[in-house]
C-alpha cells in the first residue's frame, strides 16, 4: 500500500498508566510497569502505544491536569526512563504516542500561577477571567467559573476547578503549545492523542449557552468545535507536523458531527489524521450518563454506517469501545456472565473489521469487565465523587445514587490491569490505589495467554487480520441486515476480494439467512471464527461471529 499512510493498516493499545503495572511497590503504575510488559503488547501484535498522561500534575483528574508539559511526573518514574521506554518500542517496531492537554492546564501549572497573582500579569490573558460568570457548566458537575479570591475574577474551567482553561486567542498561547509539541517530536515520540482538542477555540466573549449543542453541558455550543477550531488545526499542522515523517496526530473530539470530521480529517486540508467521535458511546443514554439504556442495535448500525459513508471518500475513522472513560464494553454491550469470552470476541470482530484504526485498551483484549463498587469509598474518579456530592446535597437517596454509578462510572475502565492470579493480580507489591477486580482470578493474562482459545488471540488474530488483509484496511464498506435487531452483518471489498462479517450480537440464535448470496457466502473460506466446532450454515449461535472471504 506504498502511498496509504502507514496509520490505515495499524492497530493502537491504549497504556493508562496508573493502572497497567506497578514496578516499584507504591501501588501506583509507572513507566518501569509498562516497560516490564512490552512482550505482551508485541504478543498481541499491535503497532502503537497511546500513553495517558505521565506528565508532573497534582493528578485532580489523574493526570489530565498537567502542570509541567516536559517533564514526567515521578509518581510515574524520570524522562530517563521515558526515553528508555521510547528506545524499547521502536526497537520492537512500534511506535509511541503521547497524550497531550491542552485545552487546559493544572491550576499548579506556572502559566496559572503567573495568570491569577494579578489583574495585570503578562499571562492574565493567557486564560479566561470574568468579573461575573456566564451560565457554562463543568463537565465535572456544578458551574464552570471558579472565583479566585486574590483578584475577585472568576476563570473558566469546562473541566474540573483544578484544570482552568487556556486562551488560545492568544497567539503566545498558541506558540507556547506548538514549541513545546515540536520539543516532544525532537525527542523522538511519534505523534499524539490530543484532549478534547476541538473544544479550545471558544465563541468571543464566551456567550450564555442554551442547549449544549451535541455535548451534554450548558455552554457548549460556544466551545465545541468552535469559530476558530480548523485555523487552530492548521495552524498548529504547519507549526509542528508539517515536514516531518510517519507521525499520527488523533484528536479526541467530544461532540463532532460527521460534517466536522470530514474537514478534520480530510488530508488535503492537514488538520488531525483522525478523530475520536463520540456518537456510538452515547446511544444507550439521553442527556445523562447517569441513567443508560439497553442499546438498539439498529441504532448503532445507523450510527457507525453513516460514519464509514461519511469518511468513505476522504477522512479517516478511528473505531474503539473502550478507554479510560468509559465502561467495559463486554459488560456495557456484551454478556460478562455465561457468554463473556464469547461476546468479548464477538464485540472485538465487529469492531476491528469496519474501515478506520482500531484501539484497544488495556484489558480489553483480557474480557476485562466492569467492576462491583460497595461504597462511594471505592470510587477514584473525581467526575464519580463529585456528582454523588451533588445528588446527595440535592436530596437524592445515596443507595440510589451509588446504584446508577455502577453502570457507566469511568473507574470501571481504571481498576488495575489483570496480569496473574495472585492477590492483586500481579499489578503491585504494595496496595492498589483503586481495588482489583476480584474476577482477576478467573480473569487475567497469564490465563489468557496460555489458552488458544482466549480474547486475547482472538484480538491477536484479528490485530493479524488487518496487517495480512488490504480489504480490513483500505476495502469499501456496505452495511447489511439493518434492520435486524440481533445479527450485524457487512461487507469490505477490494480489488476482487470480498470480506463478509456477521456477528450475532445477542444470546439467542440467529440467522443470516437474509444477506445477498447468504448461501454461497456460509460456503466461502472461513478465515476467523469464535465458533467451535467450526461453523457451517446460515445459523449463528449466542455471540458467534465469522468472518468470510471469497
Ligand atoms: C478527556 C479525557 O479523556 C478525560 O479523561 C478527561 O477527564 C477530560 N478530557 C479532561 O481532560
Amino acid at each position: 500500500m506504498p502511498s496509504e499512510p502507514w496509520w490505515k493498516s495499524a492497530v493502537v493499545y491504549q497504556i493508562y498508566p496508573r493502572s497497567f503495572a506497578d514496578s516499584d511497590g507504591d501501588g501506583i503504575g509507572d513507566l518501569g510497569g509498562v516497560r516490564a510488559h512490552l512482550d505482551h503488547l508485541q504478543a498481541l501484535g499491535i503497532d502503537v502505544l497511546w500513553l495517558s498522561p505521565i506528565y508532573p500534575s497534582p493528578q485532580d483528574d489523574n493526570g489530565y491536569d498537567i502542570s509541567d508539559y516536559e517533564d514526567v511526573d515521578p509518581v510515574f518514574g524520570t524522562l530517563g526512563e521515558l526515553d528508555a521506554l521510547l528506545a524499547d518500542l521502536h526497537a520492537r517496531g512500534m511506535r509511541l504516542v503521547m497524550d497531550l492537554v491542552v485545552n487546559h492546564t493544572s491550576d499548579e501549572h506556572p502559566w496559572f500561577v503567573e495568570s491569577r497573582a494579578s489583574k495585570d500579569s503578562p499571562k492574565r490573558d493567557w486564560y479566561f477571567w470574568r468579573e461575573q460568570p456566564n451560565n457554562w457548566t463543568s463537565a465535572f458537575s456544578g458551574s464552570a467559573w471558579e472565583l479566585d479570591e486574590a483578584t475577585g475574577e472568576h476563570y473558566l474551567h469546562v473541566f474540573s476547578r483544578k484544570q482552568p482553561d487556556l486562551n488560545w486567542e492568544n497567539p503566545d498561547v498558541r506558540e507556547a503549545v506548538y514549541s513545546m509539541m515540536n520539543r516532544w517530536l525532537d525527542r523522538g515520540v511519534d505523534g499524539f492523542r490530543m484532549d478534547v482538542v476541538n473544544f479550545i477555540s471558544k465563541t468571543p466573549g464566551l456567550p450564555d449557552g442554551a442547549t449544549g449543542a451535541g455535548w451534554r453541558q450548558l455552554g457548549g455550543e460556544h466551545y465545541v468545535c468552535g469559530p476558530r477550531i480548523h485555523e487552530f488545526l492548521q495552524e498548529m499542522h504547519r507549526e509542528v507536523f508539517a515536514g516531518r515523517d510517519a507521525l499520527l496526530n488523533v484528536g479526541e473530539m467530544p461532540g463532532v458531527t460527521i460534517e466536522d470530521a470530514k474537514l478534520f480529517t480530510d488530508p488535503a486540508r492537514h488538520e488531525v489524521d483522525m478523530v475520536f467521535q463520540f456518537e456510538h458511546v452515547n446511544l444507550d443514554q439521553d442527556g445523562t450518563k447517569w441513567k443508560p439504556f439497553p442499546l438498539d442495535l439498529r441504532d448503532l448500525k445507523r450510527s457507525f454506517g453513516r460514519w464509514q459513508e461519511g469518511l468513505a471518500e476522504s477522512g479517516w475513522n478511528s473505531l474503539y469501545w473502550n478507554n479510560h472513560d468509559q465502561p467495559r464494553i463486554v459488560s456495557r454491550w456484551g454478556d460478562d456472565g455465561e457468554h463473556r469470552v464469547r461476546s468479548a470476541k464477538a464485540l472485538g470482530t465487529l469492531l476491528h473489521l469496519h474501515r478506520g484504526t482500531p484501539y484497544v485498551y488495556q484489558g480489553e483484549e483480557l474480557g476485562m469487565t466492569n467492576m462491583a463498587f460497595g461504597s462511594i469509598g471505592e470510587f477514584r474518579d473525581i467526575e464519580a465523587l463529585n456528582h454523588y456530592a451533588e445528588a446527595v446535597a440535592e436530596g437524592e437517596d445515596p443507595a440510589a445514587v451509588l446504584a446508577s454509578m455502577q453502570p457507566m462510572n469511568r473507574d470501571n475502565a481504571r481498576t488495575p490491569m489483570q496480569w496473574d492470579d495472585s492477590p492483586h493480580a500481579g499489578f503491585t507489591a504494595g496496595e492498589p490505589w483503586i481495588g482489583v477486580n476480584p474476577n482477576h482470578a478467573e480473569i487475567n493474562a497469564a490465563a489468557a495467554i496460555a489458552d488458544r482459545d482466549s480474547v486475547f488471540h482472538h484480538y491477536r488474530r484479528l490485530i493479524e487480520l488487518r496487517h495480512d488483509e488490504p480489504a480490513v484496511a483500505l476495502g469499501d464498506f456496505t452495511m447489511l441486515l439493518e434492520d435486524d435487531p440481533h445479527v450485524y452483518a457487512f461487507t469490505r471489498a477490494l480489488e476482487g476480494t470480498e470480506l463478509l462479517v456477521v456477528v450475532n450480537v445477542s444470546g439467542e440464535p440467529a440467522s443470516f439467512a437474509a444477506i445477498p448470496d447468504a448461501e454461497a457466502w456460509a460456503g466461502a473460506e472461513l478465515v476467523l471464527t469464535n465458533a467451535e466446532p467450526e461453523p457451517r450454515g446460515l445459523e449463528l449461535g449466542p455471540w458467534e461471529a465469522r468472518v468470510h472471504r471469497r
